[in-house]
């Protein structure tokens, strides 16, 4: 089982004079179960390449494939239910588009929506705001009193309360403080690591994909231009902005201090100083 996007081309407007090529042949497989970011400049193309993986978006050419479903630009649209259940998708400033009263009230209406039981939907809820570290205080909040990062982990319990095998995120940081950007990074990863969840997630953000990701596809003009494991991957391409914590250790290498690509923190590239110096 596996995704895999293949000779995907897309079109905006290709019916008229402004028709623009917003993504060029693009072939790449993801691994599940993984943490895979896509990264790349402004207009790049992630978001409309993201918008493959759950239908949102049909390829003006090529296929996309998600274990056994095949996404082409003939699919029917009553045939896409099963693919929007399995991928979950939270789009960038996922909080605007909160609309109920309640926190309660927005995270259910997706599974009301598929058809769950109002007990059912009560402990989908339940689940939701628990994996995404809302306590019980706030079920019955407004949505609209709730801080922009509160917002947003009601937004993503929104579409967990799906239970959507494969998560992706557009900037899921854009906005946040450090602090903030940190939280989000450990929510993931606890989805991955602990509710087997495939996340794949957009960002301008070279230091959280060091630390937290797996592996990263690089995109450039419509096309992937890159893609490896996340340590391989800053290794063979020093031209993008390099993690910090590269830039660090490139600085004691200028000082003589070797430190192995496994150190991502500057807490991991410490041990190993204090580690040798123990040796
Ligand atoms: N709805 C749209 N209509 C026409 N062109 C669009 C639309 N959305 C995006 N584009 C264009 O497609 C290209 C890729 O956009 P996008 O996928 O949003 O890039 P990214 O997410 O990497 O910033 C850009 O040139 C953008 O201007
Ligand atoms: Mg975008």
């Amino acid at each position: 089982m596996s995704i895999s996007i293949n000779h995907v081309s897309y079109v905006y407007d290709s019916e008229t004079e402004l028709k623009w090529k917003a993504l060029d042949d693009i072939n790449v497989a993801i691994t599940k179960f993984k943490m895979t970011a896509i990264i790349g400049k402004t207009g790049c193309g992630k978001t409309t390449l993201m918008q493959h993986l759950n239908a949102l978006l049909k390829p003006t050419s090529g296929e996309v494939i998600i274990d056994d479903f095949v996404l082409t630009k003939t699919s029917k649209h009553h045939t896409l239910k099963p693919l929007r259940k399995k991928v979950g998708l939270v789009f960038q400033f996922s909080e605007s588009q909160l609309f109920e009263e309640t926190v309660f009230k927005d995270i259910a209406f997706g599974p009301k929506n598929y058809g769950a039981t109002d007990e059912e939907t009560a402990i989908k809820v339940h689940q939701a705001m628990q994996l995404v570290g809302l306590d019980e205080s706030y079920i019955h909040r407004s949505c609209f009193q709730l801080s922009g990062g509160e917002k947003r982990r009601v937004a993503i319990a929104g579409i967990l309360a799906l239970d959507p095998e494969i998560l992706i995120l557009d900037e899921p940081t854009a906005g946040l403080d450090p602090q903030g950007s940190i939280e989000m990074m450990q929510l993931l990863l606890n989805l991955k690591n602990h509710h087997n969840k495939t996340i794949i997630v957009v960002t301008h953000d070279n230091d959280l994909v060091y630390t937290y990701f797996d592996d990263v596809i690089l995109m450039d003009q419509g096309k992937v231009i890159a893609q490896n494991n996340v340590l391989d991957f800053f290794e063979d391409n020093q031209a993008v902005v390099l993690p910090q914590v590269i830039q660090f250790k490139q600085l004691l290498l200028k000082k003589g201090v070797h430190i192995s690509k496994y150190a991502r923190t500057i807490k991991e590239v410490l041990e190993e100083i204090k580690n040798d110096r123990i040796r």
